[in-house]
């Protein structure tokens, strides 16, 4: 079995809760890819067990601080503890969704699993996950209180080039009919687990989504970076009086206009397939005005490097989109990068505002729904921001 010694960074970094390991705070040792191994300080004492890559720039992701090896049961209470939390938040059911396993903030890291009804989608995305697959499934399959008809493996996030992992999309047990169809309270939608980002479907914006329609009952909406058109869709189901939903994505817009139909309200949402960054200067030069607008586009500071591109990115779409709110409307902004900070964020809508000409008040700010926990001492577990402001 491999091992690894700390220096004494490394081991001050642990101490202070942190639970990922960087290459150049190992002074000793080396792993299997993918192997759970001990982890000592510069004096060889134990700091706990984890899971080492032998590729990524994080060397060692702990599991644990204790000096025992995680057991069987170990990885059983990890899994049994994130399934029993969605159970408390009354988000696990057979018909509905939600993110049931969700990598290091549930203490497993690099495993994600989403439950869209009876088929759980699964995303392992570093060499430690990968090696303990269908180990992990054999558990969840155990744990979770229903059966499940299909297990789907979605391995292709591209964080996976970073531990050198081929891509994987395969159905590994079990049979469904795509594209699924999946029931939350009010609102049915498909979810396409083999093509669509992610798992096939943003469950990160569910509560959001339900926030911001409390706002649209008699507005005119506009449903920028739509995906699959969930805002739109839940607004028009509140009384929003038009909604118009906008995606560079052509199965995109398809789902849209389905999720529409399905929820009964074709005839107040219409799709636009087009560039959000161009789409909406035109608008706005058009004198278009919304009650609502919401704004979800992809990250876009992935790394630090990008940081700078990203502020003049948020600036200028968040002026495009303040240009296009009615006095008194609502501007729901987000972003999904987490190497943009909360307070920066704000600060970029604050320099769009100023650029506008407009008065703007940040009425709350969001972030992702509970099923997406914050693990406190990984800052990396925090990165939906999801302010809703009022423009004047
Ligand atoms: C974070 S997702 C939006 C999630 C969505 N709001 C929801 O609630 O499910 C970002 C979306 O932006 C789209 N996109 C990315 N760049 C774009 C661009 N320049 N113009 C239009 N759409 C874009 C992607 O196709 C993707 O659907």
């Amino acid at each position: 079995m491999g091992s690894v010694r700390l220096t004494g960074k490394g081991r001050r970094w642990l101490l202070k809760g942190h639970r990922w390991i960087y290459r150049d705070d190992i002074a000793a040792g080396e792993a299997q890819p993918g192997e759970l191994i001990p982890v000592e300080d510069p004096n060889g004492n134990p700091l706990g067990w984890g899971l080492y890559s032998s590729a990524s720039k994080i060397a060692v992701r702990l599991v644990t601080p204790d000096a025992a090896q995680p057991n069987r049961d170990f990885w059983a209470g990890r899994v049994r503890r994130a399934i029993s939390a969605r159970e408390r938040m009354r988000l696990l059911s057979p018909e509905g969704a939600c993110r049931l396993i969700a990598g290091d903030a549930d203490g497993l890291p690099g495993w994600i699993v989403d439950l869209y009804g009876r088929v759980a989608v699964a995303s392992s995305s570093i060499q430690g996950s990968d090696r303990m697959r269908d180990f992990l499934l054999e558990l969840l399959v155990e744990e979770l209180p229903f059966e499940l008809d299909a297990i789907v493996e979605r391995s292709d996030a591209s964080v996976r080039r970073l531990e050198e992992l081929p891509m994987r999309v395969e159905l590994l047990q079990g049979e469904f009919t795509s594209p699924l169809v999946v029931e939350e309270p009010g609102l049915s939608y498909e979810v396409d687990v083999y093509e669509g980002h992610k798992t096939g479907h943003y469950l990160d914006q569910r509560d959001n989504r339900m926030r911001a329609a409390e706002r649209a009952e008699g507005r005119r909406v506009l449903d920028a970076f739509c995906y699959d058109g969930l805002f739109g869709v839940r607004a028009a189901l509140a009384g929003a009086k038009s909604v118009v939903c906008v995606d560079q994505s052509a199965p995109s817009g398809e789902r849209v206009l389905r999720n529409a139909e399905r929820n009964g309200v074709s005839d107040l949402v219409s799709f636009e397939r087009a560039n959000c960054m161009q789409d909406l200067r035109r608008r706005a030069e058009a004198g278009e005005q919304y009650g609502l607008v919401v704004l979800d586009p992809p990250a876009f500071a992935r790394n630090k490097r990008e940081r700078e591109g990203a502020e003049r990115g948020y600036v200028e779409l968040n002026r495009r989109a303040i240009d296009l709110v009615e006095p008194g409307g609502t501007l729901v902004s987000a972003s999904c990068s987490y190497n943009v900070k909360s307070e920066n964020f704000v600060h970029y809508i604050a320099k769009a505002a100023l650029a506008a000409g407009r008065e703007v008040f940040l009425e709350e700010l969001r972030g992702a729904s509970p099923d997406h926990p914050h693990l406190l001492h990984l800052p990396e577990t925090n990165y939906l921001k999801c302010a809703f402001l009022r423009v004047e």
